[in-house]
């Protein structure tokens, strides 16, 4: 087993430091600073580690980031080949103006064992429930709501769902109300938000919506170490998304990804509170 209790250690001590760095930008209004100040300390910290590493989740393509971009290899090349997603600051506009839920966050897996996912919106959904057939991405929002408040014997009325607060999912918060479902809007930070699921005291039933692809792969990871269930599916508008998609090796752009065609085998998530 390549990922073994020391590497837990190391990668937290990343996660860690590049949380202290973004600090000293929380409330300072300057959202790019923080951003750059969690890279620049992650980048620096996974490159002191024993590993051939490769960046699959980064801050973008070589094109848009000049560090951590998708496919850069790190650590000192001297140890296993794991593949790393990072997520350096999450949720830029919370250090930018001092709210919580500001995280440092990353993912491990052994080589080819983390998806390696393009910039670009995803559908998302997460549950506790790891039985098929009761949530699915392919389901409408009533017939989820109503297979899951059967499968958890609880009425909608009792159910939360945990949405970010966006134009998009006015139809999705519209369906939600007419069920009486309560709604936990997010301002910003899905990762967080999707691990609601994962708790009794967060009293979060569901989580669905539009986010970033990244931040879903991310989330699906911390997912897997909680047992709980995830399904995405990449939203390319673009020409120029659907090549980068192409050239990544996704030849089927609506394909609905589950969570072990996500992320297989041992990994390791950490996230670090970088605001409350
Ligand atoms: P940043 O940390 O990059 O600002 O992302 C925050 C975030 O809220 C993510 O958690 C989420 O996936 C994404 O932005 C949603 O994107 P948008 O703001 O375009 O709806």
């Amino acid at each position: 087993m390549a990922l073994n209790k020391e590497f837990e250690n190391l990668f937290l001590n990343v996660s860690t430091r590049a949380a202290l760095s973004s600090y000293y930008f929380v409330g300072k209004k300057d959202k790019i600073a923080a951003d750059k100040a969690a890279v620049d300390s992650m980048r620096k910290e996974l490159n002191k580690i024993n590993m051939k590493g490769r960046i699959v989740i980064g801050e973008g393509e070589l094109d848009q980031a000049p560090m951590l971009y998708i496919g850069e290899k790190v650590g000192n090349n001297n140890g296993p080949e794991l593949d790393i997603a990072v997520d350096p600051l999450e949720g830029t506009n919370f250090v930018a103006n001092n709210l919580p839920g500001a995280l440092a966050v990353l993912a491990v897996a052994e080589k080819n064992n983390l998806f390696n996912a393009p910039e670009t919106y995803m559908e998302k959904i997460s549950t506790k429930v790891k039985e098929k057939n009761v949530v699915d991405l392919d389901y409408t929002v009533k017939k989820n709501i109503l297979n899951l408040s059967e499968y958890l014997n609880k009425k909608p009325e009792d159910l939360t769902a945990c949405i970010l607060d966006r134009p998009r999912h006015t139809k999705i918060i519209n369906e939600l109300n007419d069920l009486n479902v309560n709604i936990k809007l997010i301002t910003d930070g899905d990762i967080c938000g999707a691990l609601l699921v994962t708790d009794e005291k967060y009293n979060v039933d569901i989580f669905l919506g539009t986010g970033g692809g990244p931040e879903g792969v991310l989330a699906a990871a911390a997912l897997d170490a909680f047992d709980c269930s995830f399904q995405g599916r990449f939203l390319f508008e673009t020409d120029e998304d659907k090549s980068r998609a192409k050239k990544m090796g996704i030849n089927d752009l609506k394909k609905k990804y589950e969570l072990n065609e996500i992320i297989t085998g041992d990994s390791i998530f950490c996230a670090t509170g970088i605001t409350s």
